[in-house]
């Protein structure tokens, strides 16, 4: 894994193995603000005090999870956050991003530092990462998980991209998450594929393409109906 300092400043890094990285280079807290907590809706239900439940696929290097988290204190808000990750990243890769330089989300690295220790196939840990935040991480491959019904008010869908990440684009998968919403809950992702976009909607998402963050034109955003 090889650290990056994306144009807002903040660390993201390079996976070897699929060729990308996990963030926008030009900017990872910014993309990740955008895409996932502004457009998902979590940063409005949080403001207006609404307990929340998000899912993710990829925890990755739980930028996103630390951003989320650290809205859910500043708002004192109830947050629920599960996220699905296939190779969970090693405590001492995680901590040369050294996120607890970021003051945003310093509180919170603590507690995910020390989720990290002990790494285990298959397994789930669950943490609280500030009193607000309940962090429930399955080390696990999502394609293999059993998504609980109506369980969640927001998704995540932050795999690599449908290029080198395929199982966790096909319509097979992206139909498993349209019932693990609750009514009027909303997916938020980076990618406007074609195939994706189709694919969603053949799942009985309304899909929307929304103004993306720095180097994207366009990003998506996929509610079930009420
Ligand atoms: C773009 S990164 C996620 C970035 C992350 N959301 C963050 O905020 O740092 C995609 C992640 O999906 C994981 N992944 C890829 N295929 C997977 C699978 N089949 N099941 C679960 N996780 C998978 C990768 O290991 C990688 O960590």
């Amino acid at each position: 894994m090889k650290v990056i300092v994306s144009d807002d400043g903040s660390a993201t890094a390079w996976h070897e193995g699929y060729a990308e990285s996990y963030h926008s280079r030009f900017g990872a807290v910014s993309e990740s603000q955008l895409v996932y907590l502004d457009n998902s809706g979590l940063t409005a239900r949080l403001t207006r005090g609404m307990p929340t439940r998000v899912l993710e696929i990829g925890f990755g290097l739980g930028l996103n999870c630390l951003l989320s988290a650290a809205s859910a204190r500043q708002c004192q808000t109830l947050l629920r956050y599960t996220s699905i990750e296939k190779a969970l990243i090693t405590q001492r890769d995680w901590a040369a991003l050294n996120y607890a330089a970021v003051t945003q989300i310093a509180p919170e690295c603590a507690p995910l530092q020390a989720m990290l220790s002990n790494p285990r196939e298959n397994h789930c840990v669950m943490r609280d990462l500030n009193a607000f935040t309940q962090l429930t991480l399955h080390t696990t491959d999502a394609t293999a998980f059993e998504f609980p019904d109506k369980a969640f008010d927001i998704v995540y869908q932050d795999a690599f991209s449908p290029s080198v990440n395929p199982e966790l684009w096909r319509p097979a998968f992206l139909e498993r998450l349209y019932p693990t919403l609750v009514p009027g809950g909303v997916l938020a992702t980076y990618c406007v594929r074609g195939a994706v976009r189709r694919a969603l909607d053949s799942a009985g998402f309304i899909v929307e393409k929304r103004p993306g963050p720095a180097g994207k034109r366009e990003v998506l955003v996929a509610r079930r109906a009420e």
